[in-house]
């Protein structure tokens, strides 16, 4: 750091300064180093800024066109990366605004007329933020439609439906799966609902109290596509619940992957011998030859704890803050860019996955098969014949510990055995206890037959375009 540095950033602020900020205080203050990340946001936002300034009379046609001129160089350099990122000037706003400066001469001092970094950096996380919103929500979409059309080729493959991770009823493999894709449907409708409270413009407000020029705020808002303004000053400043309320949706998507990845890796594990994953999905060990590990599963599952651990972050950011705007609020950048990061490559890389899923169907069935899945069957055959479901569930306990005893499905129990049971149960009984039989019966909204599954495989796709 050269003295010249230091003598920029006092001139940032005011002549008032005497003394250089010492390396300490610079190096802990410093944003620019992940604010730079703004850039562009930062632009488009003076650009609307200084354009609305223009039209309103503030500053003459010469510096609006020199502002152009300039944040247009800027931009290139950006994007050469040749644009030189300053330490001692702070932030992304500062060392745009003295390029700018740099470049265009008094134009670009005149930028920051009725604007201060309050308004400005929380326009500028909400431009970037609704942006990433846009390209999360079709991540989204490609992930449910990665799982739909996995589910399409298996509306009748059976497996195991659990509770307590003990075998329950048989289920297919299809509504397995479109379990998730309701989950991530909701995902996306929390993600729409975010955006609109994103989408609302806090510049005008300027350091905090507004300002005495006769901005048109409208304008501006109508430039960067605001859907509205925020209404207080204060708490445009200040808020930050549209970043925490994006961290919230973040943090519940990746639950819901964690969830599916810590599936795929128990159906891959050995006692399971569900799934196989593509080779290029695993990794091997370095000692175990006979090692193929669903690594990326296991990253999803654990990267859902720093999403999840960036909202407490940005949540307890905000506790205790008195209105407006406190420097409390630059440590939001972080968290928030790498929640941003981590839900995009996950939800990109599973729905890569999903296509790499071979599915063994019939390790599947016979897993559902050892687990008198279809029990419930056999109790819901004796209601209908008039038996009450208590008896019924009684009855069906005694079949299922006769077939444990000889060691076999209920299925296999021989006829003449399941008719000893009870007088209600007849020749047609051994139906009923089909795993095939078991899935067609539940054969209403929601439920886990065939017809079901592909119903609602044609509803989403309808949905999902
Ligand atoms: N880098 C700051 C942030 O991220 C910009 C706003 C600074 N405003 C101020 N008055 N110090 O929040």
């Amino acid at each position: 750091m050269n003295q010249n540095q230091f003598d920029n950033k006092a001139q940032a602020w005011s002549a008032l300064f005497s003394e250089p900020m010492s390396a300490l205080v610079q190096r802990y203050t410093t944003s620019v180093r992940f604010d730079q990340r703004l850039a562009q946001a930062d632009i488009e936002g003076s650009l609307a800024h200084a354009e609305m300034l223009h039209a309103q009379g503030l500053i003459g046609a010469p510096d609006w066109a020199a502002i152009q001129r300039g944040m247009a160089q800027i931009k290139a350099e950006i994007e050469a990366g040749t644009f030189v990122w300053q330490d001692a000037l702070e932030d992304v706003h500062l060392n745009l605004e003295a390029r700018l400066t740099a470049l265009v001469g008094d134009a670009g001092k005149r930028l920051h007329t009725g604007r201060s970094r309050n308004d400005q950096v929380a326009t500028d996380v909400r431009l970037w933020l609704r942006g990433e919103i846009d390209a999360i929500a079709e991540l989204l979409r490609q992930m449910q439609r990665a799982l739909v059309d996995l589910a399409a080729q298996h509306t009748e493959t059976v497996m195991p439906g659990f509770t307590h991770l003990q075998v329950a009823q048989p289920v297919s493999f299809a509504h397995h799966l479109l379990a998730y894709v309701e989950m991530f449907a909701r995902d996306g409708e929390r993600l729409a609902d975010v955006r609109k409270r994103v989408n609302r413009l806090p510049l005008g407000a300027a350091a905090l109290a507004g300002t005495s020029y006769p901005l048109d705020r409208a304008r501006v808002a109508r430039t960067l596509g605001f859907e509205g303004l925020c209404q207080n000053s204060l708490d445009a400043v200040s808020d930050r619940d549209f970043a925490i309320e994006f961290s919230a949706f973040a943090a519940l998507v990746m639950v819901h992957v964690s969830r599916l990845a810590e599936e795929i890796v128990l159906w891959m594990s050995q006692p399971f011998g569900f799934i196989d994953l593509a080779d290029r999905y695993c990794t091997g060990s370095s000692i175990m030859p006979q090692k193929r590990n669903p690594d990326v599963a296991e990253l999803a599952r654990g990267k859902s704890g720093r999403v999840v651990g960036h909202l407490m972050g940005l949540i307890t950011l905000m506790k205790g803050q008195p209105l407006a705007y406190n420097k409390d609020n630059q440590e939001d950048k972080e968290p928030l860019f790498d929640t941003v990061d981590t839900v995009k490559d996950t939800l990109r890389i599973l729905a890569e996955m999903a296509g790499g899923i071979r599915v063994k169907a019939p390790a599947m069935r016979a897993a559902a098969q050892r687990g008198y899945a279809t029990a419930t069957d056999l109790a819901d055959y004796l209601v209908k014949k008039g038996l009450p479901f208590r008896d019924a569930h009684e009855v069906v306990a005694h079949a299922v510990k006769q077939a444990l005893g000889r060691g076999v499905d209920l299925s296999e129990l021989p006829l003449a055995e399941l008719k000893a049971l009870h007088p209600l149960i007849g020749d047609d009984a051994p139906g009923v206890l089909t795993l095939d039989g078991s899935l067609a019966a539940r054969d209403l909204v929601g439920g886990t037959a065939p017809a079901q599954a592909r119903a609602q495989i044609a509803r989403h796709r309808e949905r999902l375009g």
